[in-house]
C-alpha cells in the first residue's frame, strides 16, 4: 500500500506503520542528498510553521527552522514567555487560533496531552518535537544514522544505556521495534522503562521479528551491539533529581571499556545531544572513531523535513 501522510501529525511513532516510517527515512536520505549537491527547493512556499517551545532547544529549533526556511517556508518561533498557550487561554483555544493562521505546528514541552490537545483542534500537522513521554523525530534521525552505517535496520542491535524510562529511551524502543532492530537496554532497576512501554514494544517487536530486553548490567546490554546510545542522565524538567542520578547512573557511563565491551569493532557510539561529557560519556568517545553524533545531529534537520514535506504535500509532489 502507498504510504500517504498528507495532513497528519506525528505525536509518537506508535500511530506509524513501518511501512511509513521507512518512507520517511528513505525521504530523509533523498533531502540529504540534495541539500548535499547543491539543489535548492521552494517546496514550502506560501506556507508558516509555528515553532511552539516550553523547554529549550539547539537541534530541534534549529532543524525546523532552517529546513522550512531553506525551501521558502516562513517559521515563527513562539517560546513559552511570548504567548498566551495555557496562561489565561486554554491549549484548545490556542490550538484553534494557530490552526487558522499555520499550515503546521511544532510543540516540545512538558506533557504529552498538550501535544495531543494541539493535533485535535488546530485542523494542521502537529509534530512532537519532544515531550516528558516521547521524542519521535530524533528516533527517525537515529534510524537513519544506523542504516547509513550498517546498511541495514533489520537484525542490527542498538543498546541504550543510562536512565532507560526517559523520552529517547521509551521512542528508541517503539522505533526500533517497529523497524527490526533488537533493542538493549542498560539500566539500574530504578531507571527501568515502565512495564507498558517494554511491552508495547515488544509487541511492535514480535511483528518486526526484532527483540526488546532490559538488564542492569551495562557490559550484557552493549554486548554484540552495532550501535551504543545514551542520552543525560537529567532530563529537562527534572533538574532536583541531579545528585540522585550521578550516583545511581555512575556504573553506565559509555566510555572506551564499555565500548570495547561490544565485542564488535565496527560498532558506533550515538547520543541525541546536548551530551554533559564526563557523566553520560567520556570526550575519548565523543570525539573518538566510533561516534557518529555529528553525523546524528545533521540528521535530525533531513528527517525534519521529510516529516514535514510528507506531511504538508501530496504524494506527487514528493521526490521520492
Ligand atoms: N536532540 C535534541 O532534541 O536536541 P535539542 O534539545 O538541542 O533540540
Ligand atoms: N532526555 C533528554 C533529551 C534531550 C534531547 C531531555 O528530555 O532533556
Amino acid at each position: 500500500m502507498a504510504v500517504h501522510l498528507e495532513g497528519k501529525s506525528l505525536l509518537t511513532l506508535a500511530d506509524l506503520s513501518p511501512e511509513e516510517i521507512r518512507y520517511l527515512i528513505d525521504l530523509a536520505r533523498e533531502v540529504k542528498r540534495e541539500r548535499h549537491e547543491g539543489i535548492v527547493n521552494r517546496r514550502f512556499e506560501g506556507k508558516s510553521l509555528a515553532l511552539l517551545f516550553e523547554k529549550r532547544s539547539t537541534r530541534t529549533r534549529a532543524a525546523f527552522e532552517t529546513a522550512f526556511g531553506e525551501e521558502a517556508g516562513h517559521p515563527v518561533f513562539l517560546s513559552q514567555t511570548d504567548i498566551h498557550l495555557g496562561v489565561k487561554e486554554t491549549v484548545e483555544d490556542t490550538a484553534r487560533v494557530l490552526g487558522r493562521m499555520f499550515d503546521a505546528i511544532q510543540f516540545r514541552g512538558f506533557k504529552q496531552e498538550t501535544v495531543q490537545l494541539f493535533a485535535e483542534h488546530s485542523n494542521k500537522p502537529v509534530y512532537n518535537g519532544l515531550t516528558d513521554l516521547y521524542h519521535p523525530t530524533q528516533i527517525l534521525a537515529d534510524l537513519q544514522t544506523v542504516l547509513e552505517e550498517t546498511g541495514e535496520l533489520e537484525g542490527r542491535t542498538l543498546s541504550f544505556v543510562g536512565d532507560a524510562r526517559n523520552n529517547v529511551a521509551r521512542s528508541l524502543m517503539i522505533g526500533c521495534g517497529k523497524l527490526g532492530v533488537n533493542i538493549r537496554l542498560g539500566a539500574p532497576k530504578s531507571l527501568f522503562p515502565d512495564e507498558e512501554s517494554v511491552e508495547v514494544a515488544r509487541s511492535f517487536a514480535s511483528r518486526s521479528g526484532s527483540e526488546v530486553s532490559v538488564t542492569d548490567d551495562p557490559a550484557q546490554a552493549v554486548s554484540g551491539a552495532d550501535a551504543v546510545y545514551t542520552d543525560v542522565w537529567v532530563s529537562m524538567g527534572e533538574e532536583e533529581q541531579s545528585e540522585q542520578r550521578m550516583r545511581t547512573l555512575a556504573p553506565y557511563q559509555v566510555n572506551d571499556e564499555l565500548m570495547d565491551r561490544t565485542g564488535n569493532p565496527s560498532s558506533i557510539f550515538l547520543h541525541c545531544l546536548p551530551a554533559v561529557r564526563g557523566n553520560e560519556v567520556t570526550s575519548e568517545v565523543m570525539d573518538g572513531p566510533r561516534s557518529r553524533i555529528w553525523d546524528e545531529a545533521e540528521n535530525r534537520k533531513h528527517t525534519i523535513k521529510a516529516v514535514m514535506l510528507a506531511t504538508m504535500l501530496a504524494p506527487s509532489e514528493l521526490p521520492v
